[in-house]
């Protein structure tokens, strides 16, 4: 089954699953014996040797929950939610209320006609909510945790569930017969992004209407483009010959917001909106990468309506998309721009701090299977006093990619064109395709494959620990990774549930050169002797996880985990938000906090600046696991639930507050 044939997300997942690293990078097999205990090292081998059909069965979900938590403090006070296979709505732990505050369709713009289903309508999409709702960011008005900004990101869109009986199942349409003109352009309407005010009276929060911070983000919104890749050769079309003016975002997955109030949005996986056969020479720079980017992929009709997404007609523009957008929300006739100096990949968030000289670091994953993780370090220190002197900080900086060894320690990798390693010797030059700095960012990949990265289990969200300095990484998953391709810190040969990095800064200094880094914990059940898990004992039956995904660290320092890719038949749990302790004797313990509906990923998460408001975003429900292939799962229906009150199930923010007021879990 091609790509395209699959409904989006499932799409993406298998991209990103398949990998497109073509190196041979360290994978140090031959050290990961120092790393490994003797007895992790033949549970992995055991895992190995296990098939996949044998991990995914109910086997797991009938696990025994019957284990106790160790008695001691916790700094999670919350009642644990018994997990449940699948539901026709979101739970969360007793105490809590989980109120959906805004759903694809509602009104942004004050203007906005109310959501008509099954119509295709750009003209209204522009001025309503965008689907598929992934990072959540709150901006404070004020400084109030009660009244602020909602910045969302719409990352991509299922045309099947939008758009019953226009729409037929997109895997039973692999030539989008059937996708019309006006159904890809309510898509790209429904892509980018949504800036809404919000405010909380009597302990409930509304959306304000008629606000004047109001905004759309589109797929076709104009965006400026700065930093190296700004007016270079390979970012010039027909429409924008100068190279510095591009239509839109695309894929905006996670994401995160400056401590001077703008908005990181990030762009993932820009492949799949692209037509037609590589334009380029396969040798060639621009031809590898196209191939190391994996498009043009052609999960969407776009490109038979509007040619720039046709790389044959507009050879350039996937050169155009890839990059973290920055928006500032309180100003909504600012103009987005795509800050090229951090590099161009599937992004997903951007964990943020200000270090210790005032520089401002930046930690990126790019999620795909053996991909990596860089980091930014601006040149300039942000000024916590003057936001504009901080407009264009993002625009000069180092960019480097991580590479993990065997004992613990890690380097930061340097892209910088022309210059030498300690070896003196020059990777990123003319002479291996690279003429200049705008051809290092726009083709991040190919110059991280050169310098030796270390090839990661697909790194998603990064979040920074204001407490402690740590930077916690997800690695979701690739079930492609070989025995003899494992190493220290991506240990499980087929790691099908996922893992969490942690990176301790040289001397808590985010721009030092180099790092030590531990695994805080390999994900999966604690029961199936072969996953390999390592979750602290005192976690229950409801606690443990697969797939961690999108994830926050609230102003206390604890870490929350959002999953995406659990379900009844692969961990007999919903996708949701997990707990995670990271210090002390409860290190590596989950408990779990929320579950999202039937078919939904979760995505968000962010709190507000109390910790009395912890805004949580459902991306797809109702896309049933028997649109995934990759799944057994027999729903009763093709899509569930059907059509209720006339509204297909749509992906919505969730504020999570406390019964009554009060700290979230404290
Ligand atoms: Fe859009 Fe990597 O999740
Ligand atoms: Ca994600
Ligand atoms: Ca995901």
């Amino acid at each position: 089954m091609t790509q395209r044939s699959l409904p989006p997300s499932v799409a993406f997942e298998a991209s990103e699953n398949e990998g497109s690293n073509p190196t041979q990078n360290p994978t140090i097999g031959d050290l990961v014996a120092a790393r490994l205990s003797r007895r992790d090292l033949v549970k992995g081998l055991a895992a190995v040797s296990v098939a996949a059909e044998v991990l995914w069965p109910n086997a797991l979900a009938a696990a025994p929950d019957a284990i106790e938590p160790a008695p001691g403090p916790s700094p999670f006070d919350f009642p644990e939610l018994a997990v449940q296979p699948s539901s026709p709505t979101h739970h969360v732990a007793e105490g809590y209320d989980a109120d959906i505050l805004i759903r694809w369709g509602d009104a942004v713009l004050p203007d906005a006609p109310p959501l008509a289903p099954g119509k295709p309508d750009a003209a209204a999409q522009m001025k309503q909510f965008g689907y598929n709702n992934d990072f959540v960011g709150y901006i404070p008005l004020d400084g109030r945790s009660d009244h602020g900004l909602l910045v969302v990101n719409h990352e991509y869109t299922n045309a099947e569930l939008m758009f019953p009986g226009l729409a037929p199942r997109s895997d039973k349409d692999s030539d989008f017969a059937a996708v019309t003109r006006e159904i890809v352009d309510a898509e790209m309407m429904a892509h980018g992004g949504s800036v809404i005010e919000i405010r909380r009276e009597n302990g409930k929060w509304f959306v304000v209407a008629d606000s004047q911070f109001a905004r759309r983000i589109t797929a076709e919104t104009e965006m400026a483009v700065s930093g190296p890749a700004a007016g270079h050769a390979r970012m010039k079309t027909s429409a924008d010959p100068t190279g510095t003016r591009v239509r839109g975002m695309l894929n905006n997955c996670a994401g995160n917001v400056t401590p001077w109030g703008t908005w990181l949005t990030c762009e993932e996986n820009i492949n799949g909106y692209f037509w037609s056969k590589a334009a380029a020479e396969p040798l060639t720079l621009e031809g590898r990468a196209l191939r190391r980017y994996g498009a043009p992929a052609q999960w969407y009709a776009w490109g038979r309506f509007h040619d720039r997404f046709d790389t044959l007609k507009e050879p350039n523009e996937p050169n155009r998309f890839g990059w973290v957008v920055e928006i500032d929300p309180l100003d909504p006739t600012s103009m987005p721009v795509k800050r090229t100096a951090m590099g161009r990949f599937k992004h997903e968030g951007a964990g943020n701090i200000i270090n210790s000289d005032g520089r401002f670091i930046v930690y990126q994953g790019d999620d795909e299977r053996f991909d990596y993780i860089y980091r930014f370090v601006t040149d300039g220190k942000v000024d916590p006093d003057n936001r504009t002197a901080n407009k264009d900080l993002l625009d000069k900086g180092i960019l480097s990619v991580a590479r993990f060894n065997a004992d613990g320690t890690g380097q930061w990798l340097p892209l910088i064109h022309g210059r030498a390693n300690k070896d003196g010797q020059v990777w990123l030059n003319e002479a291996n395709g690279f003429k200049d700095q705008g051809d290092v960012v726009i083709h991040a990949r190919l110059a991280a494959d050169l310098l030796g990265a270390t090839r990661m289990d697909r790194p998603e969200d990064t979040e920074v620990n204001p407490k402690t300095g740590k930077v916690y990484v997800m690695l979701t998953n690739n079930s492609k990774r070989k025995p003899d391709q494992v190493d220290a810190a991506n240990p499980r040969a087929e790691n099908l549930f996922g893992h969490i990095i942690e990176i301790t800064p040289a001397g808590g200094d985010h721009a030092a050169p180099s790092f030590t880094w531990e695994i805080l914990l390999k994900c999966g059940s604690p029961s199936v002797a072969e996953v390999g898990a390592t979750f602290n004992p005192a976690t229950t039956g409801n606690g443990w996880f697969g797939m961690p995904d999108n994830c926050a660290v609230d102003s206390d320092g604890r870490l929350w985990v959002a999953t995406d890719g659990n379900s009844p038949k692969v961990t007999g749990r919903a996708d949701g938000i997990w707990a995670v302790e990271t210090e002390g004797p409860g290190r590596a313990t989950a408990r779990c906090f929320f579950q999202v509906p039937t078919g939904a990923e979760m995505c968000g998460p962010f709190f507000t600046p109390d910790l009395e408001t912890f805004f949580v975003a459902v991306q797809h429900p109702g896309e049933t696991e028997d649109d995934n292939p990759l799944s057994s799962f027999d729903t009763p229906s093709t899509r569930w639930p059907d059509f209720q009150d006339g509204m297909p199930p749509r992906p919505s923010i969730v504020a999570i507050t406390r019964k009554g007021g009060g700290k979230i879990a404290g």
